[in-house]
């Protein structure tokens, strides 16, 4: 036995090789900042920023231009409070750049956005509090269910359901379906881990988080959870479903990969992307492999489409043959 033969030369590897990297996989997470005129760079995440209502339209022109599939659309507000009202008001910064970046993407690429509260509340949390200061599951999904109709009615295609409460896909299908939105898609954020990886993100919404997300985001020791929060999801009716983070989970994604019957995807979350950045530019890895690596790997794990900050400067490197 020999399969070093398959390895002998670059046209051979490529013409075995079992994972390729598509513009079209990949989509790109935006951030989008109340009140700014001028797009304000993240520290924890260097080369991504905190768009402007103008400049995100930019960012958009660029990722259709890549080739990249989709965008997914994070609002930062400039006020905030226990019921996360930004998140539902039409005008509030979320909706607003919905319908901003839809009417600038037209059909070159699927406008998605966060459902979530997180950005919205001044507690951080993903829902709304009960007098105890618990996250209150089923009031909570009284407020996806608003938030779900105004993205909706904004021009999200896909609404990407992240914050993890029991429930929250029926929840939200029903209230779609109910207002005569049986069109818009929902990504549900099904095995949605408790990670330190997170932690870039905080910086690009500015939220603090009082306490942890431990009472409704996955235990990271739970493997078999993850698969059975995808089949809930699932069966709900979701049509497609997410594992999230990535790279570390990859043991999971490959589990719901193989029991699916609908689109599954994985969000490299920004601690994966702020470690190889951090890494490259102390000139300790090969910056352009170690991304092309890492997504790859997330797509041979079985993601179908894979979120990552990086999709339009990859998209660039698979359409000039760079990325293999
Ligand atoms: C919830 C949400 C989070 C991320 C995406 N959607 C934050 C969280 O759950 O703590 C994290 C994404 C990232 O870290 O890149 N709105």
């Amino acid at each position: 036995m020999r399969p070093r033969r398959l390895r002998e030369s670059a046209a051979l590897r490529r013409l075995v090789s079992e994972t390729r990297l598509d513009p079209a996989d990949l989509v790109l997470p935006i951030f989008v900042r109340e009140g700014s005129s001028e797009p304000i760079p993240i520290s924890s995440m260097p080369g991504v920023v905190q768009h402007s209502l103008d400049s995100v339209k930019g960012a958009v022109a660029d990722a259709a231009a890549a080739g990249v599939g989709g965008v997914m659309l994070f609002g930062v507000p400039e006020v905030r409070d226990a019921e996360g009202s930004g998140a539902t008001d039409p005008e509030g910064i979320l909706n607003v750049a919905t319908r901003i970046v839809r009417e600038e993407a037209g059909d070159a690429l699927v406008v998605q956005t966060d459902l979530c509260l997180d950005e919205f509340t001044d507690h951080g949390h993903c829902g709304v509090l009960d007098p105890l200061g618990r996250v209150d599951n089923d009031a909570t999904l009284g407020r996806y269910r608003e938030m779900a109709l105004v993205q909706a009615a904004s021009g999200s295609q896909l609404l990407g359901l992240s914050g993890m409460m029991d429930g929250q896909v029926a929840a939200v299908r029903e209230a779609l379906d109910d207002a005569g939105f049986a069109h818009t898609a929902i990504l549900a954020y099904s095995a949605k881990y408790a990670s330190a990886f997170y932690g870039p993100f905080r910086d690009a919404v500015e939220s603090t988080l009082e306490g942890d997300r431990r009472t409704y985001q996955l235990d990271p020791g739970n493997r078999r959870e993850g698969l059975r929060e995808a089949m809930i999801d699932i069966e709900e009716g979701a049509d497609i479903v997410m594992v999230k983070p990535a790279g570390s989970y990859l043991d999971v994604l490959a589990d719901v990969s193989a029991a699916s019957d609908i689109p599954v995807w994985a969000y490299q979350v920004s601690g994966e992307y702020a470690m190889i950045e951090a890494a490259a530019m102390h000139g300790w890895i090969d910056r352009r492999r170690a991304v092309i690596e890492s997504v790859r790997g997330i797509r041979r794990a079985g993601a179908d489409a894979v979120l990552t900050y990086w999709a339009t400067e990859l998209a660039g490197w698979i359409r000039k043959g760079e990325a293999a």
